[in-house]
């Protein structure tokens, strides 16, 4: 009878799981689903729940963590089948131990799901991913993801909370470094590469990972860019900007997790919000995958204000479609009593149980739980010369030239007589970014150690960065006075015929929680620059941050200035490559960067006002004290070579298909590369929309002196957008198009669309 009642549910529960989702997602085969509900069967409400709960390791900590680590009840638990999953468990003798003590403890053996914050790589790094966004190079992020996957499956991971897809805005954001940047349509495609490159064509392949597309949602955009802030949107914006790259990873990528958010949402904190998770995600788009919580964002609902205590968190988040709870204990404590209570139903546990183990499942845990676990793959991956080859390219690709007056770059490889200053030139930390976790101190290239390979030079770091005095036992505090290395380094910089000066932020100055109110360049490194500019006008200014920066002051005055980001292990290498010509740049702006912190947020796909100017008048949206445009502008950045627009030829006689064809001709005697860039504007639609929208781009190879036509095709897709109940609409009528070298920089025509 059981046997039976198992088979009719499997039969039930995979039509009705396969009817509300979409054709073209990968579906699950049949087998993986009877084994889940075969096993679902067998077990208990608490091993349900078990499933359902994720500790971190003692290795290390991303969140607010008990003081007392909650070990020994963490190991109870474990050898108990009471916990789905483990995060930040670093190597594969941890991943085995932990393994071992679930499955050969607990009843049912079922095997851990291993997560980690496997963000722009594991032991070899690549660019942060604002940085790699600059490349516009789609097959290089999938690739740069595939590297970051198959060194952390080496070492037992099976799962990485990435990519991060929020669209953000806010220079002063921390975590703007590790998103795409400000723009919906570059940040989904980008999102679609990494989950592609994560989990390659096949999950259960000891190469690859689960993805995960974070933070659903609206977590870029927290208020004054001030982390873990009260988010408050439009559904229009909802619907427009932020939830687009989710819903590519879903529908596009079938991402195998999606994690929530710290924020609310409407007024409901994302973990508890059921419209984002069930009716949106789960409905909508048939989600398959589970939704993992963020660090604690269960207990947090009640630190919002929509919960009285913990128990109640859970309640809410259970029933809202959050299937994994994240270091809340909110899950395990009560989730059970909760379905004996009748407040959640048993139901959806299965539901969320059956998610979970489906994934499981089809990363071959089942199969061999330590099929992830191989000293001697973790031996012969990590740090592969193919993985640092990839993130070499990578990091050129990243790297963007803000200004070159005067063709100071490149330098010729005999150039004599070179100064380099500041203390980031010799910082092997700071390239690494701040989610290093997984990988070594002090492993990236040095900018000095890259130039090594050129040429010789003369160093002085100037002043330091920091002071070497700690806050939280984690940052520094940043030298806002010692000035003492000046003199050196301006000695140097008088005696040089160039000089090459490396400034920026240290590596612990973005990322999460690293929010900042002033986004100069910190401390007295502008002092410096200032300082050695007063003896030696010939500077390269090479910068160093995880956000971007506003510098109006060096845009006005030094002649090169290069946007370095943090670039990861091979950074100085790419940086030197850059520098001598070795590579060309080709990387254009994610974000905008402002002239002053002021503007923040400031992003070129704005609202048009009643009011828009520019008018040189009073009343007409503006500053009185600063220009309304960005200091570079979204899709901005520079080549050696030189790149002509002509003959843009618009045809609309397909109305389905609009054809936008342009001439790009590179006009040096240097081969290159552009980001052919398409913006659209809808003139007059029921909402107001944008006043530019990126909807296509291609990056081309030009040759010195040859001419490439480039044709965009524009579709329902390109064209439409949502309503604010989340419908999509194309409305005829004019639509304005502009294809160039930036968001601001290119040839216009119009069209009707009928
Ligand atoms: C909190 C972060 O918001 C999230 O992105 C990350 O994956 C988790 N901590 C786990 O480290």
């Amino acid at each position: 009878m059981n046997q039976i009642k198992i088979i009719l549910y499997a039969l039930l529960s995979t039509f009705l799981f396969q009817s509300c989702r979409p054709e073209h997602t990968v579906q699950p085969d049949d087998g993986i689903a009877q084994k889940v509900e075969a096993l679902l069967s067998r077990m208990t409400l608490e091993e349900k729940v078990g499933q359902m709960n994720q500790y971190s390791s003692f290795y290390d900590v991303t969140g607010p963590a008990p003081s007392d680590g909650k070990l020994k009840l963490k190991y109870e638990h474990l050898k108990k089948g009471l916990v789905g999953s483990m995060l930040n468990v670093n190597g594969v003798k941890e991943v085995r131990e932990f393994q071992k003590l679930a499955v050969e403890n607990s009843r049912l053996g079922i095997p851990l799901i291993f997560g980690f914050d496997v963000i722009h790589g594991h032991k070899t790094l690549a660019p942060i991913p604002l940085a790699e966004a600059a490349s516009w190079d789609l097959e290089a992020i999938r690739r740069s993801a595939e590297v970051a996957a198959t060194e952390a499956a080496a070492m037992g991971i099976n799962w990485t909370f990435a990519p991060m897809i929020d669209i953000t805005r806010d220079a002063r954001w921390g975590r703007v470094m590790e998103g795409s940047g400000e723009d919906p349509y570059l940040g989904t495609q980008i999102g679609v590469a990494r989950v592609n490159g994560f989990q390659g064509n096949d999950l259960s392949s000891v190469h690859t990972l689960a993805a995960c597309a974070k933070h659903l949602a609206g977590y870029g955009f927290s208020e004054a860019g001030k982390e873990y802030n009260t988010v408050d949107m439009s559904t229009s914006t909802l619907f427009n900007v932020v939830l687009p790259p989710f819903k590519a990873a879903v529908e596009e990528a079938n991402v195998k997790t999606v994690m929530n958010a710290f924020n609310i949402m409407n007024g409901v904190p994302s973990t508890g919000n059921a419209f984002l998770q069930r009716d949106i995600l789960k409905g909508r788009w048939g989600f398959d995958g589970f939704v993992i919580s963020d660090w604690g964002s269960i207990k947090e609902i009640e630190s919002h204000g929509m919960a009285a205590n913990l128990k109640e968190t859970a309640m809410i988040a259970a029933n809202a479609g959050s299937d994994m709870d994240m270091e809340s204990y909110a899950y395990v404590t009560h989730l059970a009593d909760l379905v004996e209570e009748g407040l959640v139903s048993e139901d959806k546990i299965d539901e969320a149980v059956r998610r979970i183990l489906t994934v499981k499942y089809e990363l071959g845990l089942f199969d061999d739980p330590y099929k992830y676990c191989n000293e001697e793959r973790e031996k012969e991956l990590l740090y592969h010369p193919d993985h640092l080859e990839a993130v070499l390219d990578m990091a050129r690709k990243s790297i963007v030239l803000l200004k070159n007056e005067g063709d100071l770059l490149p330098l010729k490889r005999d150039q004599k007589g070179i100064a380099v200053i500041g203390t980031l030139a010799s910082d092997k930390n700071s390239p690494l970014g701040n989610w290093r976790l997984g990988s070594d101190n002090n492993t990236a290239v040095s900018v000095l150690e890259g130039l090594d390979t050129y040429c010789t030079y003369t160093y002085a770091k100037g002043a330091d960065l920091s002071t070497g005095i700690e806050v939280f036992n984690q940052d520094l505090t940043i030298n806002t006075s010692d000035k003492s290395g000046f003199k050196e380094a301006v000695t140097l910089a008088k005696n040089a015929e160039i000089v090459i000066m490396v400034l920026g932020e240290h590596g612990m100055m973005s990322g999460e929680a690293r929010s900042r109110t002033q986004i100069d360049i910190p401390g007295v490194q502008q002092d410096l620059l200032e300082a050695v500019y007063e003896v030696n006008k010939n500077i390269v200014l090479v910068l160093m941050n995880g956000r971007p920066l506003a510098i109006p002051w060096a845009a006005e005055h030094i002649p090169a200035i290069v946007e370095a980001w943090q670039l990861g292990t091979q950074s100085g290498h790419a940086v030197a490559d850059i520098l001598f010509g070795r590579y060309n740049p080709s990387g254009k702006l994610p974000m905008s960067f402002p002239r002053s912190v002021g503007q923040c947020p400031i992003y070129y796909n704005y609202f048009r006002t009643g009011r828009p100017g520019p008018r040189n008048e009073v009343f007409f949206s503006r500053y009185i004290d600063e220009d309304r445009t960005p200091l570079y502008p979204f899709g901005y950045g520079l080549s050696y070579s030189k790149f002509d627009y002509s003959n843009l030829v618009i045809d609309d006689s397909d109305q389905k298909r609009i054809k936008v064809a342009v001439q790009v001709s590179n006009v040096s005697d240097t081969d290159g590369e552009e980001v052919v860039q398409l913006y659209i504007n809808d003139k007059a639609a029921s909402i107001v929309r944008p006043v530019k929208e990126l909807k296509g781009f291609e990056k081309i190879a030009l040759k010195a002196k040859t001419s490439q036509t480039v044709t965009f095709e524009l579709t329902d897709k390109e064209l439409g957008f949502y309503d604010p109940n989340g419908d999509y609409k194309v409305e005829s009528g004019m639509f304005d198009v502009m294809v160039g070298t930036s968001s601001t920089d290119g040839l216009t025509g119009s069209f009707q669309l009928k």
